[in-house]
């Protein structure tokens, strides 16, 4: 989760944001609270004014009537409590309450503001003095109003709440917008993930997603170069495959008729011959494998269109591989019959398209036992324009569990028979590389196995 981009850019934003809206916000705070206090001062100093404006001499003593307009400036709903005092300075007070602490003397009707406590509330009071003469001997009269500070807060808070409001709101739009930006813009990346994660193992082509990001290129180019260097690769291996294969099979044939050439001798010792026999044995299906593997790597290249297409039929093609197993399936007790009619074209390479059916119709042959039956048919479907060639035995079948394995290379689904597993892989590759489909299920009331490649059919109607 710490590594997700769109929690790494929320703090990218949400950080330098949270810290400007902390450092505004405490900047407004302030502005706010010094409007208030200035507005409150004001108010304190028009009743102050009020008050002293009020004292008078009267039969040679100083008196004071309070106005209640002196008073009545502090009307709010908060409810702050309003004190004041009218004091002769060093003399008697002469209204309101006594409790006010005496502060330094400020210069005549110069107003003077400052906190204080008073009943255990902060309280912002001002002084005012105002001079009385008597026979031209000056009587400072000092005025002192005091207000609680409810209504000044208040007042603070109505000018500063909706800007930081206002700020909080702009930066849950601004990751808002960040999540469902992100979430949009991420989609090129998720077609590409898509891309990778749908291919096959061998699929080499370079990835192509339309409309990416300019700064997303360079990683899609990378990986596409990657790509290209494996398949460089992974053709070099095919090809040393091939090339082993294509050379082994010279000294193997050699081998092969070498041995024979000693079997023919005279005066043989039988154990000597019987050796020489099993040695024959090896040899031929050293070859079997060579020519497999070489099969194998021939069909893997053409997957990859490296073999030129052209038009076959499939119906001659399956005619030639029955005539040519007619021996074998004679030899094997085996009724091999071949369903052939009209003509099946598709596009594809002759040779591997032979070794398809042969494979098939090799392994029918040699896992049904003395007595059974072999089909080999070929049909073209003119509605669905495809072609198929189907194999069908009454064998023993092939169990459930190893119908997904029979195509991987080296499976072997029965040890008992001589085999190399790599009928079926080639089988799978040669159809792959004709865009066929291959479908195996059992051959017919259940017994056997009937395997049907469909491919697409050369000439489109
Ligand atoms: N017609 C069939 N009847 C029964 N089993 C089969 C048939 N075709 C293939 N199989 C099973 O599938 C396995 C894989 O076949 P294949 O790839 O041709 O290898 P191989 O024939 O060399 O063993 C075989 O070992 C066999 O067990
Ligand atoms: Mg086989």
């Amino acid at each position: 989760m710490a590594n997700s981009l769109r929690i790494r850019l929320l703090w990218w934003l949400l950080v330098p944001l949270a810290l400007y809206v902390f450092v505004t916000g405490k900047t407004e705070y302030d502005n706010a609270r010094h409007t208030a206090n200035l507005v409150q001062d004001n108010q304190l100093v028009a009743s102050a004014r009020m008050i002293a404006g009020e004292v008078e001499w009267s039969d040679g003593f100083l008196r004071v009537d309070v106005p209640p307009a002196a008073l009545e400036i502090f009307a709010s709903p908060y409810r702050d409590q309003v004190f004041y005092s009218v004091r002769v300075v060093g003399g008697p007070l002469l209204a309101g309450t006594p409790d006010f602490s005496p502060r330094r003397l400020p210069a005549p009707d110069v107003p003077d503001s400052y906190y204080t406590d008073l009943h255990g509330q902060q309280v912002r009071a001002v002084d005012i003095v105002r001079l009385m003469y008597d026979n031209g001997v000056a009587r400072p009269v000092r005025v002192t109003v005091g207000k609680t500070v409810r209504s000044r807060d208040a007042m603070t808070q109505q000018l500063w709440r909706p800007q930081l409001v206002r700020q909080l709101e702009m930066i849950a739009l601004a990751v808002a917008l960040v999540c469902i930006g992100l979430t949009f813009e991420l989609r090129p990346l998720m077609k590409v993930k898509d891309e990778v994660a749908d291919r096959d193992p061998m699929q080499l082509e370079p990835i192509r997603v339309e409309r990416l990001h300019t700064e997303l290129r360079p990683i899609v180019d990378a990986i596409n170069q990657c790509i290209a260097r494996l398949g460089v690769q992974v053709a070099a291996q095919r090809r040393f495959i091939a090339d082993a294969a294509h050379q082994l099979r010279t000294p193997l044939t050699l081998l092969g008729t070498q041995l024979q050439f000693a079997r023919q001798q005279e005066g043989l010792n039988p154990a000597l011959d019987e050796a020489l026999a099993a040695m024959h044995r090896s040899n031929r299906s050293m070859v079997g494998l060579t020519n497999k593997l070489l099969l194998l790597a021939q069909a893997e290249a053409a997957d990859n269109s490296q073999v030129a297409m052209e038009s076959v039929d499939l119906v001659p093609l399956a005619m030639e591989v029955v005539e040519d197993l007619a021996l074998l399936a004679q030899a094997r007790g085996i009724d091999l019959g071949a369903e052939l009619h009209g003509a099946a074209p598709v596009l594809g390479h002759r040779g591997l398209l032979q070794a398809l059916i042969a494979n098939l119709a090799e392994n029918a042959i040699r896992y049904t036992g003395s007595g059974g039956h072999v089909t080999v048919a070929v049909r073209a479907d003119a509605d669905a324009n495809a072609a198929t060639v189907s194999v069908t035995d009454n064998g023993p079948g092939i169990p459930a569990e190893s119908r997904s394995r029979v195509f991987e290379p080296f499976f072997r689904a029965s040890t008992d028979t001589e085999g190399t597993g790599l009928g079926l892989a080639i089988v799978r590759e040669i159809a792959d590389a004709h865009h066929g489909e291959i479908a195996l299920k059992s051959g017919e009331g259940g017994k056997g196995v009937h395997i049907a490649v469909t491919f697409p059919c050369a000439t489109p109607k």
